[in-house]
């Protein structure tokens, strides 16, 4: 089956099979968004009906939601799970301390908030993300629809203290109108080329009045396994 993917969707499906592997009977799990994760949310399904696999899982997004429920998995939501053991989730990048930039689909709000009410944190993706310094990949901040051309002013002025390379922000799109998140917000994405302090720019960001969350994710994965192209798979 896996003859068939590209060498990215092969490391993505290597890395999202050997995280779901991890995952055992009675756990709490925490269900990330992305293509990676869809990966790891299949061969949990898979688990669920051929091992008897019982787990209750709490999605990142709706996407992830319906693709659960639609492969018989448990879904119940964060308050009724109260903590989890485990969240497995993709990324748009980590680097060598294991921080992320998060938020390419949009969901790193509620994916926040599900990893940092897990024990365990841990990533999937593909070789392709890890970077030296964080900020190459566009950096999501989810904003609320009031006032965001005020809060993208206040986050640019923010960001000309910061050490980062570029100040553009650009409010992400779907076909003609603003994209929506699962909560209603909106995201601006900001095109920074290079974080150098990635904690104390998480922190600044979230300090602007109309900013909901940024995607920097500090200091909360635990682990990541990493996929190759040739079906290789690390831990870190
Ligand atoms: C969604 C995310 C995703 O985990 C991230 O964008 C990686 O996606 P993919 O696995 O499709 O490369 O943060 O908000």
């Amino acid at each position: 089956m896996t003859g068939d993917l590209s060498p990215i969707d092969k490391a993505k499906f290597v890395a999202a099979r050997r995280a779901a592997d991890i995952v055992q009977d009675g756990m709490r799990v925490g269900l990330g968004t992305g293509s990676t994760a869809a990966w790891m949310v299949r061969r949990l399904g898979d688990r669920v009906q051929q091992e008897g696999l019982r787990i209750k899982a709490v999605p990142t997004s709706t996407r992830t939601a319906q693709l659960a429920r639609e492969l018989g998995i448990e879904v119940v939501s964060l308050d009724q799970a109260g903590w989890l053991d485990l969240t497995i989730d993709g990324a748009d990048e980590f680097d060598g301390d294991l921080n992320l930039i998060k938020g390419g689909g949009g969901a790193h709000l509620q994916e926040k908030i599900v990893a940092t009410a897990s024990d365990q944190m841990i990533v999937i993706a593909d070789a392709g993300k890890e970077v030296e310094t964080l900020g190459a990949f566009p950096l999501p901040v989810e904003v609320i629809p009031f006032g965001w051309q005020t809060t993208r002013t206040l986050i640019q002025e923010a960001l000309d203290t910061m050490d980062v390379l570029g100040t553009s922000a650009a409010l992400r799109m779907n076909g003609e109108a603003p994209f929506v998140t699962d909560e209603g917000n909106h995201i601006l994405d900001l095109h920074l080329q290079r974080i150098g302090n990635a904690r104390q720019l998480a922190l600044v960001l979230n300090q602007v009045p109309g900013v909901v969350e940024n995607g920097l994710f500090i200091d909360i994965c635990d682990k990541v396994v990493i996929g190759h192209g040739d079906g290789r798979v690390e831990l870190r």
